[in-house]
């Protein structure tokens, strides 16, 4: 089939859904200048290694490495504008309301581009928490003058970024509405993941096994391309525009 075809199978197949999931990932931000994560040439961990920088003993062992890497990518994220895929999917879930979004990013180019219902897998890169027992949520203080980072106002522990490292869990009531609305969903529009990080790669199955359809946007075939009805084989920022013009045709 052309991608002219697959686009308009897309389209009808959102069209007829009572319920639609779309799960992001690092792909859907990187046409706004976000770098993904396994992208052999230019992804984040093909410079870097995670044990490093995003585990919470990386952080115990080298606080002020991994605040200042943090500092370098909450740069390149305050700087990013939404791209025409945000864009087209905040129009998909004003055109289908029961549209919810699931990212697995950090970033809030969702909600920039005017989403309203995303569910954040993996926390928020813009916020800050404490490291400590007392765990509470904290705003945006700059680091120490010796760039160590900042202490929480009520415990004193290191402050640390709000996302969730390798080894951690997710944040349960984020991942328990995700999982049931993989359960409930009529069609799930994957876009830009991998599908390489548990427990957000295992939504796509579990809403295939629940019998809906699974659209995938991605340059490349991915583990998610396996079970995709239908693989838009694009950029999601050049793709997502046409699906959204085809169903309002
Ligand atoms: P990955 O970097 O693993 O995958 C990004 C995917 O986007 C790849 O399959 C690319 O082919 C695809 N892609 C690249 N450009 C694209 C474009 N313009 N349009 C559409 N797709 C494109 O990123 P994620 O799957 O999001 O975890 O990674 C999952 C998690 O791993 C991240 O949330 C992060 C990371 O470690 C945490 O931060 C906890």
């Amino acid at each position: 089939m052309s991608i002219k075809q697959d686009i308009q199978q897309a389209a009808e197949r959102l069209q007829a859904a009572q319920q639609i999931a779309v799960l992001t990932g690092a792909g859907v931000s990187k046409e706004s200048g976000i770098p993904t994560f396994r992208d052999a040439m230019d992804g984040i961990w093909a410079k870097y290694d995670p044990a490093e920088l995003a585990t919470p003993e990386a952080f115990q062992r080298n606080p002020k490495l991994v605040w200042d890497w943090y500092t370098w990518r909450r740069s390149l994220v305050s700087q990013a504008q939404p791209n025409p895929a945000h864009v087209a999917l905040a129009q998909l879930q004003r055109i289908k309301s029961a549209t919810i979004i699931i990212t697995q990013n950090v970033d809030d180019l969702h909600e920039q581009a005017g989403s309203e219902d995303v569910i954040h897998l993996h926390g928020n890169i813009a916020r800050n928490r404490c490291s400590g027992d007392c765990g509470e949520e904290a705003p945006a203080i700059p680091a120490d003058d010796d760039g160590t980072p900042p202490r929480c106002p009520s415990c004193g522990a290191y402050l640390r970024p709000d996302v969730v490292w390798f080894g951690e869990s997710l944040p349960s009531d984020a991942l328990f509405r995700a999982a049931k609305l993989a359960e409930q969903c009529d069609v799930m529009l994957v876009v830009g993941t991998s599908g390489m990080v548990y427990p957000a790669a295992g939504l796509p199955a579990s809403a295939r096994k629940h019998g809906s359809h699974i659209i995938e946007v991605n340059p490349v075939a991915s583990s998610i391309s396996t079970i995709a009805e239908i693989h838009l084989q694009a950029a999601a920022g050049e793709v997502l525009p046409q699906v959204i013009a085809e169903l309002r045709s």
